[in-house]
């Protein structure tokens, strides 16, 4: 008797162990409910390790044509997603001049993703950030009054990838005056920073991290053709020193987008990702020609991570969003 009930205490435990799939499609937001940061970890509602995998759409003004609910639908049920990144352009005729009809794609995406079940990133896509605050703290008002009462739902992402400026005078004060924007209106969500040169300088933030904040993280991004395994080790250092880390733009290929996917690279990098527990999100859905794109020339939106429209990219982006 007390061997079977400890038999069956034993496959009840792998039960709730295995309660998660690889498959990022079905860890959906009604499943997983609100995310929380602790210690490094992404945690959801009920506290377990939850993570993140998905797609970055491509900058709003230059593939408007995926800025769509059917993509959004596909993005979830094709490639796998159960997270999906917003990259609204700041400059470029992108948020500076046209605010309305930015934030009109956004909330497009935003009301997708819902639709869909699923996360959603919203993306100050910008390499200037930190000339733009006042134009930021609107966005981020505006959308956390609008959408921070979806407890479950939304990420801020505040500022896409700072170029080579200092973190402690420059990054980290425009964070803190986005993050007391957001936070008036949506206590608990999660916010994402960014960090210098492209999101990679978080030994400046293990320096000097942003204290007296709950479920914030800093944005690593990667491309393994650029950055391979002194990359994992600087991270892996900032990690096991507390920084809490989030992958909201990785590529198979160079930083520039284009050229060699680097398949091989990009497999340590995922084992790396996995090992650590870490969510990451895929530059990008696109047809453009080039490497980075997910998409073959042409792809309608609703037809974005079927077989037959993968790039090369995308061939191996899908599958690892459902190991
Ligand atoms: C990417 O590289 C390919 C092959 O060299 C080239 O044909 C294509 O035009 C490049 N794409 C861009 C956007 O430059």
């Amino acid at each position: 008797m007390k061997s079977l009930l400890l038999c069956c205490l034993v496959i009840l435990s792998t039960l709730i162990n295995n309660s998660i799939s690889k498959d990022a499609a079905l860890e959906t937001v009604s499943k997983h409910g609100k995310l929380a940061v602790q210690g490094t970890q992404l945690v959801d509602q009920s506290g377990q390790a939850l993570q993140l995998k998905g797609m970055s759409l491509f900058w709003s003004v230059w593939m408007p044509q995926y800025w769509t609910p059917a993509t959004i639908k596909s993005a979830h049920e094709g490639c796998h997603s159960n997270i999906v990144r917003a990259a609204m352009a700041v400059e470029y005729d992108g948020y500076l001049t046209d605010p309305s009809g930015q934030m009109q794609m956004v909330e497009t995406v935003i009301e997708a993703a819902i639709a869909n079940d699923i996360y959603v990133i919203a993306d100050w896509h910008d390499w200037h950030g930190e000339q733009h605050l006042e134009q930021a703290k609107g966005f981020f008002d505006q959308v956390s009054k609008k959408y921070g009462g979806y407890p479950n739902l939304i990420i801020y992402e505040t500022f896409n990838e700072p170029l080579d400026i200092d973190w402690s005078s420059v990054v980290k004060p425009y964070h803190q005056e986005i993050i007391k924007v957001i936070r008036a209106n949506d206590p608990d969500n999660l916010i994402l920073l960014g960090s210098p040169h492209y999101d990679q300088e978080l030994d400046q933030v293990l320096a000097d991290p942003i204290t007296g904040q709950t479920n914030i993280m800093y944005t690593l991004h990667f491309y393994p053709v650029d950055t391979k395994q002194w990359l994992r080790d600087r991270i892996q250092n900032v990690i096991n020193n507390g920084i809490p880390i989030f992958i909201s733009e990785y590529g198979t290929c160079a930083g520039t987008g284009n050229g060699t996917i680097d398949a091989a690279e990009t497999a340590l990098w995922y084992q790396w990702l996995d090992q650590n527990q870490l969510s990451y999100v895929n530059w990008a859905i696109s047809d453009k020609d080039e490497s980075a794109s997910v998409a073959i020339a042409g792809t309608p939106d609703t037809m974005i991570c079927q077989d037959a429209y993968l790039s090369e990219s995308g061939r191996i982006v899908v599958p690892q969003n459902k190991k």
